[in-house]
């Protein structure tokens, strides 16, 4: 806070004219809009009702994009960013928001792609699932420089504007065994002979073990491996290489491969994961999630389930402790083998998984004749656009649909209610990614 209650910024954009205005309402990921001499500014970081000074960093034909300077009044929705290098750093866009706007804006922008793209509003707006506000982020890809100029290896999240890595030494929303742990792992780098090789790092971390898996591109010194399992051995997170595609990810040479893995208490359940695959980033909020699909889907011994996109059977396997049987339908063959596989670890014998792209015609039909009575979906951020037809023949009493997007979870239900006889019964947002602009939700569709 500066002198008379103004918030002051560093401002990038030093030395441009100075301008002042209000803002009239706040995007998705966090910028304000403000309207100056005639044109639209999006602002960093400013918040609706708030009187910001500001520089303008670029000029584009319909609009500018400009720098907060200053606030000259603070909505008392604006708190103290917690990281030093928050606005610089392109992992988080919405620290200056407390964590109750955050989810007020994360609603809003749901109800209005629901309403803008599928002409929907939900019966019933679920309260918004909570959860650790820092330190939750369990999954991540870090980038990694030697920088000349600073005589060090930068390790972090790259710039907001910039492809530059972030000079920072700690991350406060990565899980802290890793987030504390930048500085170190910079001096780490740095200490390789292959220190302007490795542009990229795997965070992966598990409810005991943690990987850090390094991408090379050349191969260590003998004295490099050493060093690399001194650090291992001291810090206690496991190291693994990957010179090359996916599959040539492996632990130091002769190591054990990790046990990674993560508990669903509340449905006795285990899921073990490899470093490259997909799981939801935090933990907490997705045992919330988790339970919440599961109470929306309502799903009986009578039932049987399909979890389209299921990965390794995050929600297959709770799912199946209520359901008759549950299928579920996953791109990955390696992904569907591990959800078997989790199966069995958690004593679950009415569960099967089934290799697909559901994306392919053929892949569709062969999965026409399965008729479930309830089917959850959870596909990446394109949406599911090519099953809509499979689910309006197969016409399951509820579809849970779990989304990472909401223009698409909106196009998707949007075409469900209107070609395909569903209605939107309740949708809500989850706070999955805080501090980010990233929204997730979760929407019940019910055959009319
Ligand atoms: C958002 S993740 C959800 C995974 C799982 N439901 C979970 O909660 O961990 C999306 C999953 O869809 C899979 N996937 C992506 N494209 C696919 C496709 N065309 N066909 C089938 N599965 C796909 C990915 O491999 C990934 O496991």
């Amino acid at each position: 806070m500066g002198k008379r209650g103004e918030w002051q910024v560093n401002s990038l954009a030093a030395g441009r004219e100075l301008l002042r205005g209000e803002v009239v309402d706040c995007l998705p990921d966090g910028r304000g809009v403000v309207r100056s001499a005639g044109k639209t500014v999006f602002v960093e970081a400013a918040i609706t009702g708030e009187l910001v000074d500001f520089r303008v960093r670029r000029r584009r034909r319909r609009y500018d994009e400009a720098e907060l300077v200053a606030v000259a009044s603070p909505s008392p929705d604006r708190v103290q960013p917690r990281c030093s290098v928050y606005g610089r750093c392109g992992g988080c866009s919405l620290q200056h928001l407390s964590p109750a706007a955050q989810l007020a804006l994360k609603q809003r922008n749901l109800l209005d792609n629901l309403e803008r793209i599928g002409r929907l509003q939900p019966e019933q707006v679920l309260p918004a699932l909570r959860g650790p506000a820092w330190g939750y982020r369990r999954k991540a890809r870090l980038a990694a420089r030697l920088v000349a100029a600073k005589g060090r290896v930068l390790v972090g999240f790259r710039e907001r504007h910039q492809p530059f890595v972030t000079d920072c030494l700690r991350c406060e929303t990565l899980h802290p065994r890793v987030g504390e742990r930048l500085g170190e792992l910079s001096a780490l780098l740095g200490s390789l002979s292959i220190a302007d090789r490795i542009p990229q790092l795997e965070v992966a971390v598990g409810d005991q073990v943690a990987v850090l898996a390094l991408r090379t591109l050349a191969p260590p010194a003998d004295a490099d491996i050493e060093q690399l399992r001194d650090w291992q051995a001291a810090s206690g997170l496991r190291i693994y290489l990957q010179p090359g595609g996916p599959q040539t990810l492996a632990p130091l040479p002769g190591e054990p491969r990790a046990q990674l893995s993560y508990r669903l208490a509340e449905h006795a359940v285990e899921i073990a994961f490899e470093p490259g695959d997909f799981i939801q980033v935090n933990a907490a909020l997705n045992e919330r999630l988790v339970s919440q699909a599961i109470e929306l889907l309502a799903a009986g011994p009578r039932d049987t389930v399909v979890d389209l996109y299921c990965g390794l059977g995050n929600f297959s396997l709770p799912l199946a402790r209520a359901a008759g049987e549950v299928v579920g339908v996953e791109l990955a063959p390696e992904m569907c083998r591990r959800a078997a596989a989790n199966a069995l670890r958690s004593g679950i014998t009415n569960a099967r998984f089934v290799t697909g792209d559901l994306r392919a015609a053929d892949a569709l039909q062969g999965l026409e004749a399965l008729r479930p009575t309830r089917v959850l979906l959870d596909p990446p951020r394109s949406g599911a656009a090519e099953v809509l037809g499979l689910l309006g023949r197969w016409r399951a009493e509820r579809i849970v649909y779990v989304s990472c997007h909401p223009g698409t979870l909106a196009r998707d239900a949007g075409r469900l209610c209107s070609e395909y006889g569903y209605r939107l019964a309740a949708a809500g947002v989850l706070d999955m990614f805080p501090q980010t602009s990233h929204v997730e939700s979760i929407a019940l569709l019910c055959a009319e």
